[in-house]
């Protein structure tokens, strides 16, 4: 059986490498496409490293551009390879723009496409990611769900339940392989933290880093923050150009190595950022990774977002809403800094064996069920789902 995988972006390589594992113990002749969306060694190279993925067997190089100059190129470049191996199964990984050009290559190649991480939704047309869900899904032979609000979504789209295998999430099985390697590395330490409150801040989302006054209201919260706890920033390569274009870092007050302030670092590997997250008082973020593994962790966590695509975080993790506004994200780290609690929530099927179970679907045929009620909800049922509200809204 050959399988092919195509990923292009940070997000993807950490849901890559549990599935390349699963796979090739099994015999399996599975070949891994780089698109080249994420090019920077320190948002590629070094996760292909630490989680043991090996080198691509094809580079497609497509590199920066817009929406539709990125997809355009996957598809193009990704077509002749597809044509020459003609896999058995091409799987594709998450929302970004790679994932849904491979689905669409193959689609219309006639080769079957799974679905890593199928199912979830915002129901915000304006992110680009819901754009790729939606689209990846529906071209999908396969779904792999992480969790059981996503076979409501499907259901209610038309897809039917014979193709979803309610599987887990793969982002976990990373976590799980990689935590005792990321607690040794103690990057709390090498970063001056070690045994105190300290805050770690993710922000890349358009919505969130391409208008300056957002941005401006976002880094004037977390300066203030910065003022009673230590608040460790890695940049993301989008949020840095616009940092330095749009926000006059020099009015920020920013400190280098210091033992308080706000600190910008360069992006981090995945362990140095597992071992800071692990140990931290408070994430902020507008990552989706991010939300699930502060909650499988029980750290608290701010997802600075009108919504979520992943609301099983906030229903049975850690995870809050807050609205992109100064107060309300003050207000709301506060209460989140003072929540930790030891114990971490447990969420079905996030434990650590997602991708066996993608394994067993693929290369054994085995099914892994919803059970009726969620497979077919009525519509009472789906009304009855909660949508989490930002904190700070009206
Ligand atoms: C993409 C995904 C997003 C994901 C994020 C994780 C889409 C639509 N978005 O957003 O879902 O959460 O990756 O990081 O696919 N850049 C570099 N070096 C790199 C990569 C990007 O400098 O290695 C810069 C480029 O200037 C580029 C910009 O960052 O134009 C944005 O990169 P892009 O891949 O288009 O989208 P992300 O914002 O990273």
């Amino acid at each position: 059986m050959r399988i092919l995988s195509v990923v292009g972006a940070r997000p993807n390589f950490m849901k890559l490498a549990p599935v390349d594992r699963e796979l090739v113990k099994r015999g399996v002749e599975h070949v891994i496409v780089h698109t080249g969306q994420h090019y920077d060694p320190d948002m590629s190279d070094a996760f292909f490293e630490q989680l043991w993925i090996p080198a691509p067997d094809h580079d497609l190089g497509v590199g920066s551009g817009s929406h539709a100059q990125q997809t355009a190129a996957v598809m193009q470049r990704l077509e002749p390879v597809i044509v020459e191996l003609h896999p058995d199964l091409v799987l594709t990984y998450g929302d970004v723009n790679s994932t849904v050009a491979a689905a669409l290559v193959a689609a219309k190649l006639q080769v079957r496409v799974g679905h890593v991480e199928a199912g979830l939704r915002s129901r915000d047309w304006t992110m680009p990611e819901e754009i790729n869900r939606v689209v990846t899904d529906r071209l999908s032979d396969l779904l792999f769900l992480p969790s059981r609000d996503a076979a409501e979504n499907l259901d209610a789209e038309g897809i039917p339940a014979d193709r979803m295998h309610f599987v887990g999430n793969v982002m976990i099985d990373t976590l799980c392989w990689a935590l005792p390697q990321a607690l040794a590395v103690d990057a709390p330490a090498r970063f001056e933290v070690r045994g105190r409150p300290y805050v770690v801040v993710t922000l890349h989302r358009p919505a969130n880093v391409d208008d300056p006054a957002v941005l401006r209201e976002l880094l004037e919260a977390l300066t203030r923050l910065a003022d009673h706890v230590p608040v460790l920033f890695p940049v993301h390569p989008r949020t840095r150009a616009r940092i330095r274009t749009r926000a006059r870092i020099e009015d920020l007050r920013l400190r280098p190595p210091a033992d308080r302030g706000l600190r910008l670092l360069e992006p981090l590997a995945y362990l140095d950022m597992l071992s800071l997250v692990a140990k931290a008082g408070l994430v902020v973020t507008d990552s989706g990774g991010l939300q699930e593994e502060t909650s499988f962790l029980g750290v608290p966590c701010l997802t600075v977002r009108p919504n979520t695509e992943r609301p099983i975080t906030c229903t049975h993790g850690t995870n809050r809403l807050v609205q992109a506004q100064r107060d309300a994200i003050l207000a709301a780290a506060e209460r989140g800094l003072a929540r930790h609690s030891p114990a971490r929530p447990v969420i079905e099927r996030w434990d650590g064996q997602a991708a066996e179970r993608i394994a067993r679907v693929v290369c054994e045929g085995e099914r892994f069920e919803l059970d009726g009620a969620v497979a077919a909800p009525s519509h009472a049922a789906r009304r009855a789902v909660a949508i989490p509200q930002p904190l700070g809204a009206g």
